[in-house]
């Protein structure tokens, strides 16, 4: 992987599209997935979300945040005032990772050093776009973005990405494919709290 990142790093990508275009046409580390799925949204977005990789329809599809979890964050931008248009939505890991149960593809979580072989391609990514607040949805962005493995329930709120130099404002919040996870009579409470969340953070990107 070191390697990995240093053939990253001589790339030189001049702008998002070029990024992108080195994205898609690079293998993903671990094998199976159908294609990378590029991060969504304009350059200058006030706010960017990151997540942790793709899941199986996002695989499938090409597009990030479009399976359950993605519709359920999706709802609760709407209900807290954020246009996900105008927002930039991507992921820590680009591609895929997953174990066959059956005919099924099983998400499985990145490794820290997947998370640490793609992260070159996440910083530039937010170089280029340059939102003003970018939120971390769950463990796997925190560690994308601060490089420590940081429990959500003691740093959730607006946060300090060191790897970010202060760059954009940082905020945690939880992934949505938690909520989706939680016994059913957790979620209203848990659903209400990442709305609280986003609410905030429509809040900061306003000011
Ligand atoms: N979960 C993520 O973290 N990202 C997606 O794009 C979809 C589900």
């Amino acid at each position: 992987p070191a390697r990995a990142v240093a053939a990253m790093a001589d790339q030189d990508p001049k702008s998002l599209k070029d990024l992108n275009a080195i994205i898609a046409r690079t293998e993903p580390l671990v094998p199976g997935a159908t294609q990378a799925v590029l991060g969504e949204g304009p350059i200058g977005a006030t706010v960017a979300f990151v997540g942790e990789q793709p899941g199986d329809q996002e695989d499938l599809k090409g597009r990030p945040f479009i399976g359950p979890a993605g519709q359920l964050l999706t709802r609760a931008m709407a209900e807290a005032g954020i246009d996900r248009e105008a927002s930039y939505l991507t992921n820590a890991v680009k591609h895929f990772k997953f174990t066959l149960r059956g005919k099924r593809r099983i998400h499985e979580k990145p490794t820290a050093g997947e998370v640490s072989h793609y992260r070159w391609w996440l910083d530039r990514e937010l170089d280029f776009v340059a939102p003003k607040l970018v939120v971390a949805l769950g463990a796997t962005a925190v560690l994308a973005l601060t490089g420590k493995s940081i429990p959500i329930t003691r740093s959730r709120g607006p946060f300090r990405f060191d790897r970010l130099d202060n760059r954009f404002q940082g905020y945690i919040t939880v992934h949505p494919s938690y909520l989706l996870r939680l016994p059913d009579e957790a979620k209203e409470e848990a659903y209400a709290a990442f709305l609280e969340d986003l609410k905030r953070v429509a809040a900061l990107g306003a000011e």
